[in-house]
């Protein structure tokens, strides 16, 4: 049997974390790690091993792990802790469902409420994507820019719910954009999304972003479906 290299043996910290900032400071290291593929999918972390790497006790790191497993970064497994999740969970389709519900109902109560400063940064992340090729820019500038055009929901958790779902996507677009064949993603559908949400329209807003997301599960489960991606992903 080979050893397995460490997982955390990529992580620096720097210094002693002052108490309160150690859920976040664990938090935000290990989701940048999850997310840049240090951490690969399927391996397991210990709080132990967490808590003496951060220099803190157990309790920060059992939050932080909470936090990361509400994003989807983590699965808690029976007698392994907590364990990096794969790039989406279960099914692709269910995954999708929930999130048209979730984000129309986000866009549905927020497009009234929209500023005319949020028309114009959602505009720049349009403009933004245009030039990016760098498959993380692009998973970022498509989470910022649909957030933009949900932040006026006034129901804050519906809006972590959201959120989570967009990191999840962000991720999964991080590694498979290129194998895809999708270097370049078409701003057509943010384009018109935009324009009703500048037009205020609701029902043709909420009509579009459906359409999007459609497209995306449709695209996605075609890959996860293709030989190539099954044979990599069945355990071995
Ligand atoms: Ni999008």
């Amino acid at each position: 049997m080979t050893q397995k290299p460490n997982p955390l043996s990529s992580i620096k910290v720097n210094g002693p974390i002052p108490a309160h900032l150690a859920r976040s400071v664990i938090e935000e290291t290990l989701r940048a790690a999850i997310l840049d593929g240090r951490i690969p999918c399927g391996a397991a972390l210990r709080q132990q091993d967490l808590a003496d790497l951060f220099g803190v006790s157990r309790m920060p790191v059992r939050e932080a792990l909470r936090q990361l497993e509400a994003q989807s970064l983590l699965n808690v497994v029976a007698h392994k802790g907590a364990v990096v999740a794969p790039l989406i969970q279960g099914d692709a389709v269910e995954t999708y469902a929930l999130r048209i519900l979730l984000e129309s109902e986000a866009l549905r109560l927020s497009v009234p409420l929209l500023q005319d400063e949020d028309i114009e940064q959602a505009a720049r992340y349009i403009d933004e994507l245009e030039m990016e090729s760098d498959y993380t820019e692009i998973g970022r500038l498509n989470r910022l820019f649909h957030m933009v055009l949900y932040s006026r929901a006034p129901n804050r958790r519906l809006l972590r719910l959201v959120e989570d779902g967009l990191i999840e996507e962000e991720r999964f677009l991080r590694f498979n954009l290129e194998a895809m064949g999708l270097g370049k993603l078409s701003q057509d559908d943010h384009q018109a999304l935009l324009r009703a949400a500048e037009d205020r329209d609701v029902e043709r807003s909420v009509k579009l972003l459906e359409h999007h997301l459609n497209r995306a599960v449709e695209v996605i489960t075609r890959y996860l479906n293709s030989p190539e991606v099954r044979a990599k992903n069945t355990p071995r």
